[in-house]
């Protein structure tokens, strides 16, 4: 960076990290003198461009992240975020193994924990470590020549690009669990088998009708996001893979429903005996709900923890309360927070909501995708 922009940068982050301190301190008696932190803060951005931040710090920092994290449905519980510090992890092997170590916590043999693990972040003289797979765990969508896709049309692309990176690939089935694609400090990306203990599948049966034995439908446990910048006082983690537990409908109403991804609302139709010769006999609908309810049930007999739409719209409405009395207003999505079946039914869809874009947060960095694709 030339020595303008540096300066200009350093003001910036001055700004950004005066904020966040400010916020940590008059949220948290415990965090000490502001003025003195203030002061070192600004000392050690002068010296170096940047900053640490103190272990609670981080922690206020990933949790308010949540928090702030408009499209999510589930944030009654941010307080309950654990949080591991492994800022001095940079390297590829390392990063790839603390995943799954990551995703052992957070799985607790099915009692879900909400985690963060939050690796070096990106300082002024290079880029902190990446994950390119958008989730820990994922199932890979191979493209056949034809164009169809066997398994998740969603990750066709990340499928490519480790197939490209030296992946053989799995079996085949609907549901192989893609590898791990990491891009240690100043190293290119390198491809990691996630272990196979690490990752809990759920198998999906309806209560009355057993269908895993035919169609062999799974969903994994943990819904790990990984692609996502956390941000806290200007200073960029850009590889800190988060998790809380899923709500039913993501898997039952979307990974599994939406026509570009799994698309079996026609095939669950079918089993049903349901017409499907015309939408007015709401084939689709009822093939939603009894896709939903197998979902659920799968999930309660495994005995993974999983929300479900009518209770966690409940308890984002609770939340609102909770924060509207600590004098905070909630910002949300309208659109994210309303579930994708069944919306009206909920409280959550009968009122609007402000949605201003807070920091601490979880940002995605376009430009990134461009860098990336050097390497494919
Ligand atoms: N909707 C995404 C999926 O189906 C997961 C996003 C995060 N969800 C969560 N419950 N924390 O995989």
């Amino acid at each position: 960076m030339a020595g303008r922009a540096k300066l200009r940068a350093a003001r910036e982050l001055g700004r950004e990290a005066e904020e966040f301190l400010r916020l940590y301190h008059g949220e948290e008696p415990t965090a000490g003198d502001l003025d003195s932190r203030l002061t070192a803060v600004r000392a050690e951005i002068g010296d170096t461009g940047t900053y640490h931040h103190t272990s609670a710090e981080l922690a206020f920092g990933a949790r308010v992240a949540w928090r702030n994290s408009n499209r999510c449905i589930g944030r009654l519980y941010w307080r309950s975020l654990q949080v591991r510090d492994l800022r001095h992890v940079t390297e590829a092997e390392e990063i790839a193994e603390e995943c799954a170590t990551h995703l052992r916590i957070a799985t607790n043999g099915g009692r879900i924990r909400p985690l963060i693990s939050v690796f070096a972040p990106d300082t002024p003289e290079r880029r902190g470590p990446r994950i390119w797979n958008e989730q820990l765990i994922r199932y890979a969508g191979y493209r056949a020549a034809d164009g169809t896709v066997t398994g998740d049309p969603r990750t066709a692309d990340v499928t490519a690009l480790a197939t490209r990176l030296g992946w053989p690939g799995g079996p085949h089935t609907a549901f192989d669990v893609l590898p791990l694609v990491v891009e240690g400090v100043g190293d290119k990306p390198r491809l990691f088998e996630l272990p196979s203990d690490a990752v809990l599948h759920v198998p999906l049966d309806h209560p009355e009708r057993p269908w895993s034995s035919q169609w062999g439908l799974r969903w994994h446990a943990v819904p790990a996001v990984s692609d996502m910048c956390l941000e806290i006082g200007g200073v960029c983690y850009g590889a800190a893979p988060f998790n809380g537990w899923y709500m039913g409908t993501e898997i039952g109403a979307r990974n599994l429903a939406d026509v570009d991804r799994y698309d079996l609302l026609p095939r669950v139709a079918d089993s049903l005996g349901i017409d499907t010769g015309s939408v007015r006999s709401l084939w689709k609908d009822r093939a939603l709900v009894e896709l939903n309810r197998a979902v659920l049930h799968s999930f309660d007999r495994a005995g993974v923890t999983l929300a479900d739409h009518h209770t966690e719209a409940e308890r984002f409405l609770q939340h609102l309360d909770r924060e509207r009395r600590k004098g905070r207003e909630v910002q949300a999505d309208w659109a994210w927070i309303v579930p994708p079946m069944s919306g009206a039914t909920t409280p959550v869809f009968h009122r609007t909501y402000e949605d201003r874009v807070l920091r601490p947060g979880f940002v995605r960095h376009p430009r990134e995708a461009a860098d990336g694709a050097s390497y494919a």
